[in-house]
């Protein structure tokens, strides 16, 4: 007797965020804002490029700084769950005339082949890639523990965590929409903007965290923006440590430290000396479970305490606070 669950395929699914790769004018000073003190490894340097990591990150590289003239992001990299899901991705893109390039084996170092497209709605370079190599960190970063990749230092980032990227009102739908119907984000918590179905914000996630990927509307309308990168450290109190030891060295804080009522986690936000790019110091946050998650809606008048829970205000004004940041590369 045939069963119905006889060969079956969940289809291709992205397993976590990767890696995103930034430009920078100032590769000497972004490499000392994230290796120096934040502490990330400098697993390679290769000319105007370094892959850095976090010390609990076994793979190659959560971070590329590309030293160049625009202060743009060149990729968002999101793991696939199954050597074949890179492919398998590439074909429905093709099935959805979606345009998209296959990316080389080595072309970041370390990674395997990925796929690379637009956002549709959005605008911003994704990458689909599997492949990843493991390397040792020299011996003297070395960590005794196995399930670390190097020793703690610095302010102790352990890994990346997610991206928070913004398009236009006009767009924001069909880049939410698609990112939860073909890559399988689902939507964990989300604010409508007053028509009662335009999205203003939405936390998606495909792990247990309640984002690995937020979209929000850009105020002022622009699409393919980063609002921010966010990395993770262990202790909610770390992130007070951070804010100390960053405000000694003239760190420019954008907003925090604070507690967000969304998610529940611990923020800071800080320019990047080196390239500009809004980066959040990240602790703490929920964790879901549940395989029937009913997503969480913000209303307008919970917005204050959404946004910040405790610590330094997070005014809105209009529909959304002005998180103009830099734009995305377009696709090459
Ligand atoms: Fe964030």
């Amino acid at each position: 007797m045939t069963k119905l669950s006889d060969g079956y395929d969940p289809g291709p699914r992205v397993a976590h965020a990767g890696a995103i790769n930034l430009g920078t004018k100032d590769l000497e000073g972004s490499l000392r804002f994230f290796s120096d003190l934040l502490g990330m490894e400098i697993v390679l340097r290769d000319g105007g490029v370094a892959y850095l990591r976090g010390f609990q990150e076994l793979t190659h590289h959560s971070l590329v700084l590309t030293q160049q003239d625009e202060s743009i992001v060149n990729s968002y990299s999101f793991r696939v769950g199954r050597p074949q899901d890179v492919e398998l991705f590439a074909d429905e893109l093709a099935r959805q005339e979606i345009e998209s390039i296959e990316v080389p084996a080595g072309t970041e170092v370390g990674r395997g082949t990925a796929v690379r497209f637009l956002l549709p709605g959005g605008g911003h370079p994704f990458e689909l890639y599997y492949d990843i190599e493991r390397p040792d960190a020299p011996e003297d970063l070395r960590s005794k523990l196995p399930s670390n990749s190097s020793r703690r230092r610095g302010l102790g980032v352990r890994r990346i965590d997610h991206f928070n990227i913004q398009t236009s009102r006009e767009t924001i739908n069909e880049a939410e929409h698609w990112v939860r119907d073909t890559l399988g984000f689902n939507r964990r918590e989300f604010a409508y903007h007053r028509d009662g179905k335009t999205v203003l914000a939405s936390w998606m996630s495909v792990t247990p965290q309640v984002h690995d990927l937020a979209i929000v509307a850009n105020a002022y309308g622009k699409t393919s923006q980063l609002h921010h990168v966010a990395f993770n450290l262990e202790n909610l109190s770390d992130v007070l440590v951070a804010a100390d030891v960053l405000r000694d060295f003239d760190v420019k804080f954008d907003l925090g430290p604070g507690k967000h009522g969304i998610g529940q986690a611990m923020y800071l936000y800080v320019m990047d000396p080196g390239s500009g790019h809004r980066v959040e110091i990240y602790a703490g946050g929920y964790l879901i479970f549940e395989p029937d998650w009913t997503p969480i809606e913000w209303k307008r008048e919970q917005f204050p305490d959404g946004l910040t829970w405790y610590g330094d205000p997070f005014l809105i004004k209009g529909d959304a606070r002005s998180l103009e940041t830099t734009d995305s590369a377009p696709l090459r």
